[in-house]
């Protein structure tokens, strides 16, 4: 017996709006006993800017979950108390390390009720912080949205959340169209998957150019040194302030440190779904296919290996994943087609589909070139230049004199910070599982082009970027995958969810 097609309303998803509520997010929650929150997030920039959030907070009551009814009530106390989390956190001269009880204990009961980790993730931030403009207007129009908060007040950070919300919206109707694709391979139905497949690569499409305005109103450097620290996790952030993570003063007298990752779209569930229904497989960052068979091969079991994009799904709204795992066992649009090999339109429609949804993380890769890999080059080229080496031989000269407590950060600063101290610290600093940041996203770029039908769409897919003239003549051939040359210099970069290594022999936009 097959396991049923999963059906979206027992997940909580909307037939229109896919992973975004079907229920518009609220704009206030409704009991005034919740009142102070709405007040605090409501002033969040000014108490960021003049420094006085952590004062407030602290001084705020520990308010019960009791006056939360339905679910979108929960859903904003949580998008509200991650803001005012995550602005605690970053917001100050230095990083605090300690959520104080006021956010840290209904936090964690909101989190638990709505089996989500209490971050900032991308349901916080993206999935159920937004409104329309328009309310007889789609959300599915960059032209129809707004955010109802943001760190900073920046345009360009509400820009950064809204191309993600019309992503999803513009995307979700893919999602009833391709389990109705799963019923009709069950039923043997070629022309009903051949249909699902093409509107299917035509929205892909659609979704591409939708990313590709992130150029518009999102200026990479504010998002590199304004947004991105807002959205740090507490994970692997020695450098910039929390060597152990931060604690959740829960008032149970043994809280321990916890460690989580930023908020980041690689936890969009969307995007895991396509992948799923179309039967791409990622690997542990850093392995390649020959590799994985040949451990098959031989029989041993294979070595323990980081997989961030399964790291994700634990970053998403429980129901969200748990339906991801759930299309995971009845996705069967590979083997049909592999089995109808003969029926051309079938096997083109297919292909279609990997072919869009790799060029889309193509353009994601220059989208983080930009947005990270140059800022970050940047800071570092500036940590390196005789004027920063001179300031640090001052330092050093000084070094008798009594120091600061701790190192100087603001949110601002943070990132410049981390990124000097990596710099400084050069040769062996390692990220998440030491993996290089974009070769990390070609991995999972690649990985999307390999189940492909017809012979000459592999062959175009597997296509590398023609390197000539552009290697080191000491360095060797740089290699295009996971590993560094040996000698190379890898420097840890901030990522949005990870930390990442970044290889100065890869890179640049124009290289991919
Ligand atoms: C300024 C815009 C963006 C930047 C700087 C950015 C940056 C990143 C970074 C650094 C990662 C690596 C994982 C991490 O550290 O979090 C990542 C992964 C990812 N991002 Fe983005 N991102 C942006 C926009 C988007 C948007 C709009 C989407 C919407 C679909 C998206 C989808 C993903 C996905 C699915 C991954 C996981 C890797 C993969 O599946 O290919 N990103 N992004």
């Amino acid at each position: 017996m097959l396991p049923p097609v999963p059906v979206l309303a027992d997940y909580g998803l909307s037939p229109t709006h896919g992973f975004l509520p079907d229920v518009l997010p609220l704009t206030r929650l409704p009991d005034p006993y919740y009142n102070k929150w709405e007040a605090v997030v409501a002033n969040l920039q000014g108490l960021i800017l003049s420094k006085r959030l952590r004062g407030v907070v602290d001084r705020l009551p520990v308010l019960s979950t009791i006056g939360l009814e339905h679910d979108a009530e929960w859903r904003r106390a949580y998008m509200l108390l991650c803001f005012m989390a995550h602005g605690y956190i970053w917001g100050g001269d230095s990083p605090s390390d300690r959520l104080p009880p006021p956010i840290a204990v209904p936090l964690l009961e909101i989190s638990a009720h709505l089996e989500v980790p209490p971050v900032a993730t991308y349901a916080a931030v993206c999935l159920w912080n937004f409104k329309p403009l328009f309310m007889d207007e789609d959300i599915d129009n960059l032209e129809n949205l707004a955010s109802l908060y943001t760190f900073t007040g920046a345009t360009d950070e509400s820009w950064f959340y809204l191309v993600s919300i019309a992503m999803e919206a513009r995307g979700a109707p893919i999602i009833p169209l391709m389990l109705t694709a799963i019923a009709a391979a069950r039923e043997n139905d070629v022309q009903e998957v051949t249909r699902c497949l093409g509107t299917f690569a035509e929205r892909l499409d659609d979704l591409t150019t939708l990313l590709q305005r992130m150029h518009e109103s999102c200026d990479p450097h504010i998002f590199y040194h304004r947004i991105r620290p807002f959205l740090a996790g507490s994970k692997n952030m020695a450098d910039a302030g929390l060597p152990d993570g931060v604690i959740y003063e829960d008032g149970s007298g043994n809280e321990t440190y916890r460690q989580y990752a930023g908020g980041s779209n690689a936890q969009s569930s969307l995007i895991q779904f396509f992948d799923i229904v179309l039967g791409i497989q990622h690997r542990p960052t850093g392995e390649k296919p020959s590799q994985a068979q040949e451990t098959e091969r031989e029989g041993r079991p294979p070595a323990p290996k980081h997989n961030f994009i399964m790291e994700m799904r634990q970053y998403m709204p429980g129901p969200h994943a748990r339906f991801l795992d759930h299309v995971q066992t009845v996705a069967n649009i590979r083997d049909f087609v592999e089995q109808n090999k003969h029926d051309r339109p079938l096997s083109v429609a297919y292909d279609a589909c990997l072919a869009m949804l790799r060029a889309l993380r193509d353009k994601h890769i220059a989208i983080v070139t930009r947005y990270i890999v140059l800022p970050s080059r940047e800071v570092r080229a500036r940590s390196r230049s005789p004027a920063a080496t001179r300031r640090k031989l001052n330092l050093a000269t000084a070094a008798s004199r009594p120091q600061p407590q701790g190192i100087a950060y603001d949110a601002r600063g943070a990132a410049a910070e981390q990124e000097a101290a990596a710099a400084k610290k050069g040769g062996n600093l390692k990220g998440t599982g030491g993996t290089a940041l974009i070769a990390f996203l070609k991995q999972a770029r690649d990985e999307t082009g390999e189940p492909a039908i017809e012979d000459w769409t592999r062959r175009f897919m597997s296509r590398q970027p023609r390197t000539a003239g552009q290697n080191d003549f000491f360095a060797g051939k740089a290699d295009e995958g996971a590993d560094l040359p040996v000698g190379a210099e890898e420097v840890q970069v901030p990522g949005l969810a990870g930390t990442w290594t970044i290889d100065e022999e890869v890179g640049g936009i124009c290289n991919y």
